[in-house]
């Protein structure tokens, strides 16, 4: 098959490498990714978030000279631009969800809504709000234990919850003041205690099959110190997590599957990845969010276990005939390495050097996230450089591959060294059993 790709950090480069496994891959990038060029058999430049760019491409040098069998828009700014629609309107069959469907990610009250109307479970106490004597009134009504958070995109860094960004109400009232004064309307919600996980599936419409559950490390320094980031690495150990019982999963499963049908029942069919981040709670699982996308870093986990063609899923997701998929059981850790400085101050444009053969002696693999060519040499942007991926039969073999791998990039970079070690996910199990046991 002939796919078309938009997208261009890391998350697109496994999801790249795997389509190449049986299929020829196209991609329109917003910048080069050379790793992913390299994969391409042709690749274009634009703003992916325009539409209309997207468009003119498609439209000039795609249709008529390249007979494309899927198109799959893969980031969240991407598809909340409509850019799947104007894929479908060219002609191609989409694997990826429309604007209208999107939505579940890119307004949060929508996604409250849903929750509400088709009495989905895993809602949690929310008011939306759209001025100040409001939210100051949702925040007592919930003691002052909120999360506050706009309803649009974020990139994972807009919420602020009470205990760990804010403590008085007042503190919190002025980051309700700064979302009021930008969009008007913001969302307050209960703030959950919990084990957080993701829960990625593929969905045709009508059916959803979920991949291994994975979590993600969103602060920036080890031991969860530090802002809220893109994401800083994450981990897989094979069906459950350690905190996890398979009836979590089995509810967060179902959560997916009620949400697909509710979306087909109301008229707008979610076709796609759908990614629930989940809260384990002691009283089950809570929604978190809902993302119409493969999440990043924990796509990477997913698919290095993917057992099949990811190009013969996509067809079937564009078809609405999905079937059964296989992972393999084994464990994942992936740690991104990032500028010094990153998130708030990070160094752009140092040069990187990556050691190839290294790598693979190690049977660690590297997906390239933002970097790029000038001069033959590698240059970091102010974004998060590369994911580094090891896999093994334990976590413990995952995570030493993952380690000794980041050591094989030179540059001013730092990782999280901590990510699937075996302490920190014993305190994950710790404070999960206590939770639990209240
Ligand atoms: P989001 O951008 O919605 O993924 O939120 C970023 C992070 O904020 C999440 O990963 C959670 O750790 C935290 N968070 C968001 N909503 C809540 C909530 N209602 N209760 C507790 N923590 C939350
Ligand atoms: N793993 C966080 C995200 O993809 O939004």
């Amino acid at each position: 098959m002939r796919i078309l790709l938009i997208g261009n950090g890391a998350r697109e480069h496994i999801i790249a490498e795997k389509l190449a496994q049986d299929s020829e891959v196209y991609v329109i990038m917003s910048k080069k990714n050379p790793a992913i060029a390299a994969i391409a058999k042709e690749h274009w430049i634009c703003n992916i978030e325009n539409p209309q760019e997207v468009s003119e491409i498609v439209k000039n040098q795609i249709i008529g000279k390249i007979k494309i069998d899927i198109g799959f828009a893969s980031p969240d700014g991407v598809l909340a631009a409509g850019v799947s629609d104007v894929l479908e309107n060219a002609g191609i069959p989409i694997a990826s969800p429309k604007k209208a469907a999107a939505r579940i990610e890119w307004d949060k009250s929508f996604m409250r809504l849903l929750l509400e109307k088709h009495k989905i479970a895993g809602q949690i106490k929310h008011k939306i709000v759209n001025n100040e004597a409001d939210a100051r009134a949702a925040i007592i009504a919930l003691d002052g234990s909120v999360a506050i958070k706009p309803l649009g995109l974020t990139g994972g860094k807009g919420v602020k919850v009470s205990g760990d960004h804010f403590t008085h109400i007042d503190e919190g009232m002025i980051y309700v003041h700064e979302l009021l004064d930008k969009d008007g309307v913001l969302l307050i919600e209960e703030k959950v205690e919990g084990e957080e996980f993701s829960l990625q599936a593929f969905s045709d419409g009508h059916n959803v099959v979920a991949m291994p559950p994975v979590q993600d490390h969103k602060r920036a320094f080890s031991y969860d110190r530090g802002n809220n980031t893109g994401g800083m690495g994450s981990y897989s150990t094979g069906p459950l997590l350690p905190f996890l019982e398979k009836s979590d999963i089995d509810q967060a499963t179902r959560i997916l599957q009620a949400v697909v049908s509710a979306m087909h029942r109301d008229g707008v069919p979610f076709k796609g990845i759908l990614y629930g981040q989940f809260m384990a709670t002691k009283n089950g699982i809570r929604v978190i969010e809902f993302n119409a996308r493969f999440a990043d870093p924990e796509s990477i986990n997913v698919l290095a276990l993917l057992d099949g063609s990811l190009s013969a899923i996509f067809k079937q997701i564009a078809e609405g005939s999905l079937k059964k998929c296989n992972f393999l059981v084994d464990s994942t850790v992936v740690k991104y390495l990032v500028p010094e400085g990153y998130p708030d101050n990070p160094k752009p444009n140092e040069e990187v050097k990556v050691n190839l053969e290294l790598l693979k002696k190690l049977d660690a693999k590297i997906y390239y996230a933002s970097v790029y060519e000038k001069n033959g040499k590698l240059l970091t942007t102010g974004s998060r450089a590369f994911a580094i991926l090891g896999q093994g039969t334990t976590i413990d073999m995952a995570e030493a591959i993952a380690e000794k791998g980041c050591k094989c990039v030179s540059g001013p970079l730092r990782h999280r060294a901590d990510i699937g070690t075996n302490d920190l996910i014993q305190k994950r199990v710790d404070h999960m059993k206590k939770l639990r046991e209240r």
